[in-house]
């Protein structure tokens, strides 16, 4: 699935593969950061604060604000310290005990 995005791909001709972003498949290229390949790919909403439930996305692409934390692989993981890898499952954390799951 390819959605509007304001971020654009600085290769957009890499190889893709098939990933799973809250049950809805993306084709994100091959090896790419995870933040920036979902960012490209139009998902806006990484998390939900678990205080207020206010919507977070990735800030700071190095690993130092835990905006972009998702589920994968079996634990909570921030998004832009990690690569995109064939059939890696991503949700948002704790997304199933707050309900809403919306792209
Ligand atoms: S965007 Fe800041 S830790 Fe990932």
């Amino acid at each position: 699935m390819k959605t509007d995005s304001p971020f654009l791909e600085l290769q957009d001709n890499a190889p893709r593969v098939r990933v799973w972003f809250d049950g809805q498949p993306l084709d994100l290229p091959a090896g790419a950061n995870l933040a920036a390949a979902l960012l490209a790919a139009g998902v806006r909403v990484f998390r939900h604060t678990p205080v207020s439930g206010a919507p977070r996305a990735p800030f700071c692409m190095m690993g130092a604000c835990f905006e972009c934390l998702v589920e994968t692989g079996g634990g909570v993981r921030q998004a832009c310290m990690l690569e995109v890898e064939e059939g890696m499952k991503i949700s948002r954390p704790h997304e199933a005990e707050a309900g809403d799951a919306t792209l």
